[in-house]
C-alpha cells in the first residue's frame, strides 16, 4: 500500500511542468502558484499574445518558462506541443490538462458537430497528450498527469449535457490509466472544480435563450491553482478544491432521483415557473 500520506511533500522545484490552458482563469493561476514552488513552467493556449504577457510576468518571478501556442483540438498541435515542451527542457515531469471550453443548449439543439467539438478538447486533446507523455514518463521513471474535469463530471446538469459528458469521458480515462500505471512511478489525479471565478462562462458557446452562469457555488480560481499545486506536491487521486462537493456526489449515487428533484427545483426558480 502506498505511504505518501507519510512522506513529506515532494519539491516542485526545477520540475518542468506543461500547463494546457495557462492564457486564462484556473490554467494561468496554476502557472503563477507553480512558479512560486520553482518549477519550470511550459504555457500552451490559443492566445500567444496572453502567454507572452504570462511569461514575462513569471520572469519577475525567477521562473524559466516555455511559450507553445496551440489549438488542441488538432491531435497534430497536441503532439507538436509535447515534443518542443520535452526537446526544449529535456523532460516533461508534470502535464496538467487543463484547457476547456463549455457548452449550454438542450441535447436537441446540440449538433453533432458541437458534440465533436466539445469533445475534441475537453477529451480527446487530454487523450492524445497522455499518449505522447506517458512513454517520456516511463523512460524517466517519474511522471504526474493531472487532468482538469469538473464537478458535472460526477453528476450532470440540465443544459450542459455534452460539457458534462466530455468530462465524463476525461474522469473515465483518468481512473483507468491511474490503476494501468500503479507501481510506474507515474501519478494520474483528476480535479473536481465546481463553477469557478473565470472567462469561462463568458466564453462559452450560450444556445439558451436567457443568459448562462451554470449552477450551484462558486470559488475563485486561486483555490483550484493552489489545490492543483498541493496534488503535484502530494499526489492524491481525486482533487476537490470545493470539499462539500463530496456530499453531492454520495448524494447522487445514493438516490440519483433526490438530486434530479433538487435540480428540478432551481431550474425553476431561475425560470421563474411554479
Ligand atoms: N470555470 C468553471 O466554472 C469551471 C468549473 C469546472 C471545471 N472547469 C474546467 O476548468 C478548465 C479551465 O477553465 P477556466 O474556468 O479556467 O476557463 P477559461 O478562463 O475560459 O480558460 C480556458 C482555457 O482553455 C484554453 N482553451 C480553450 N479552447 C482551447 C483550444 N481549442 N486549444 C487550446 N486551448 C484552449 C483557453 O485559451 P485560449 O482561448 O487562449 O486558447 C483558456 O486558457 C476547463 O477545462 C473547464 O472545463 C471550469
Amino acid at each position: 500500500m502506498s505511504l505518501w500520506f507519510r512522506r513529506s511533500p515532494r519539491s516542485l522545484q526545477g520540475k518542468v511542468v506543461l500547463i494546457t490552458g495557462a492564457s486564462s482563469g484556473i490554467g494561468r493561476e496554476t502557472a503563477v502558484a507553480f512558479a512560486r514552488h520553482g518549477a519550470r513552467l511550459a504555457l500552451a493556449a490559443r492566445r500567444r499574445h496572453l502567454l507572452e504577457e504570462l511569461a514575462s510576468e513569471l520572469d519577475h518571478l525567477g521562473c524559466e518558462t516555455l511559450c507553445v501556442p496551440a489549438d488542441i483540438a488538432d491531435p497534430v498541435q497536441v503532439r507538436n506541443m509535447i515534443h518542443k515542451v520535452h526537446q526544449h527542457f529535456g523532460r516533461l515531469e508534470i502535464l496538467i490538462n487543463n484547457a476547456g471550453f463549455g457548452l449550454a443548449a438542450p441535447l436537441e439543439k446540440t449538433t453533432p458537430q458541437e458534440m465533436e467539438h466539445i469533445f475534441a478538447v475537453n477529451a480527446f486533446a487530454a487523450f492524445h497528450a497522455m499518449r505522447e507523455v506517458i512513454p517520456l514518463m516511463r523512460r524517466a521513471g517519474y511522471g504526474h498527469i493531472i487532468n482538469v474535469a469538473s464537478s458535472v463530471g460526477r453528476r450532470a446538469i440540465p443544459f450542459a449535457g455534452a460539457y458534462s459528458a466530455s468530462k465524463y469521458a476525461l474522469v473515465g480515462l483518468s481512473e483507468s490509466l491511474r490503476v494501468e500505471l500503479a507501481g510506474s512511478g507515474i501519478q494520474v489525479s483528476t480535479v473536481f472544480p465546481v463553477r469557478t471565478q473565470t472567462e469561462f462562462f463568458a466564453v462559452l458557446v450560450n444556445k439558451m435563450e436567457r443568459p448562462y452562469t451554470g449552477l450551484g457555488p462558486i470559488q475563485p480560481a486561486t483555490r483550484v491553482a493552489e489545490a492543483i499545486v498541493r496534488c503535484a506536491r502530494r499526489p492524491r487521486a481525486e482533487v476537490l478544491p470545493f470539499a462539500w462537493l463530496r456530499l453531492s456526489i454520495i448524494l447522487n449515487a445514493l438516490s440519483p432521483r433526490l438530486i434530479d428533484a433538487i435540480l428540478t427545483r432551481i431550474l425553476r426558480r431561475i425560470e421563474g415557473r411554479p
